[in-house]
């Protein structure tokens, strides 16, 4: 699903449910290279010291072995870039990426066939593990929390009801499902270390200079998990975002929910990921109740991994009348 709404974006087509084997192989194919990635060691490392990939033995497991997968992604990029560029109207407002790109590339002179294609393979990676991730995630909360689902679900069915799809207009006037959204980010707190950055020049942060070169983890995890305005941080408890009058967000606590980062270089996805999280969180409670299979307990221990994942485990889904 969330694929398939990048796709939508980027190159103006959505696949049908019945018939999106194409989609499905990317995916896949996109979900073996992040699962082969995010266990590795070497990675990390062939990434932040380029001069590593020329080590004989190490340099192939650090980066090479992942070439092929990485390929076959970029193929997908590519084939979807050319077609969506042959339906290109300079005289037309518009209607995905792709074609908004090309017709700014008349007046940016940076702007080129090989920056779209990496954008648009930059975007569909970034976008689609760390939203379906979240969701995984939001799944294991709820059912493991199901006094916190009931009230997810009373709230949907009260501003919502049960006949229509919710839309973004609902957002505002749902707090507690606002409030439970970030709980489950701060908690799935998916990307720990943050997208690995360097400083360009010499930079002076908090009186210490970082010299020019240096690579930089912001710290998402430290905020997150163990900054002291989040009491008992480790426990899933939407109500502490909700202020004392029962009306509006505790902001300094949402401010220092800092899933998409922050600064210039924070995610560039953030809107669409809040837009996708609302809707399809909602329009799940809504129709189903989320239950563990009946001898199971749920496992919410984090996965040692530079992107978060959950642990496997099987749910089970219960139509609500
Ligand atoms: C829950 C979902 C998501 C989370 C938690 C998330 C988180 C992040 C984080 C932490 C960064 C690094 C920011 C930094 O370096 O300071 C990032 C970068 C980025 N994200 Fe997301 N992201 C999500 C969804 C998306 C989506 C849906 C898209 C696009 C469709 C997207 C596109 C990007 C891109 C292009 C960057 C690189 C930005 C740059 O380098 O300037 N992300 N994201």
């Amino acid at each position: 699903m969330i694929a398939n709404i990048i796709n939508e974006v980027l190159f103006g087509y959505r696949y049908a449910f019945d018939d999106c084997a194409d989609l499905i192989d990317y995916v896949e194919s996109f979900n073996k290279m992040i699962a082969g990635i995010a266990t590795s060691k070497l990675f990390p490392l062939g990434i932040l010291f380029p001069a590593i990939r020329h080590v004989p033995i190490i340099g192939w497991h650090a980066v090479e072995k992942h070439r092929a997968t990485v390929r076959k992604n970029s193929d997908y990029i590519l084939r979807n870039v050319t077609k969506a560029l042959q339906s290109y109207d300079a005289e037309g407002e518009p209607t995905n990426f792709v074609h908004a790109y090309k017709q700014r590339m008349h007046s940016n002179e940076y702007l080129d066939e090989d920056n779209l294609i990496a954008t648009c393979a930059d975007f569909f990676s970034a976008g689609q593990e760390t939203t379906t991730t979240t969701l995984r995630w939001a799944m294991l909360f709820l059912a493991k929390n199901q006094l916190a689902q009931e009230k997810l679900r009373e709230e949907v069915h009260r501003v919502i009801g049960f006949d229509r799809l919710p839309s973004l207009d609902d957002k505002n006037k749902m707090l507690y499902t606002q409030a439970t959204i970030h709980e489950i980010q701060r908690l799935a707190n998916i990307l720990r270390t943050n997208v690995p950055r360097k400083t360009h020049k010499p930079t002076v942060l908090a009186g210490q200079t970082i010299p020019a070169g240096t690579a930089i983890h912001a710290d998402i995890h430290y905020v997150l998990w163990n900054d002291p305005l989040f009491v008992n941080p480790r426990e899933f408890h939407p109500e502490r975002y909700i202020a004392e009058d029962g009306k509006i967000l505790r902001k300094e606590l949402v401010d220092r929910t800092i899933a998409f980062s922050l600064g210039k270089r924070a995610c560039a996805g953030e809107g669409l990921a809040r837009v996708e999280l609302f809707l399809a969180l909602t329009a799940t409670v809504q129709h189903y109740r989320i239950l563990p299979v009946a001898t199971a307990t749920i496992d919410l221990t984090q996965q040692e991994k530079p992107i978060g994942f959950p642990i496997e485990q099987m749910l089970r889904l219960e139509c609500v009348m």
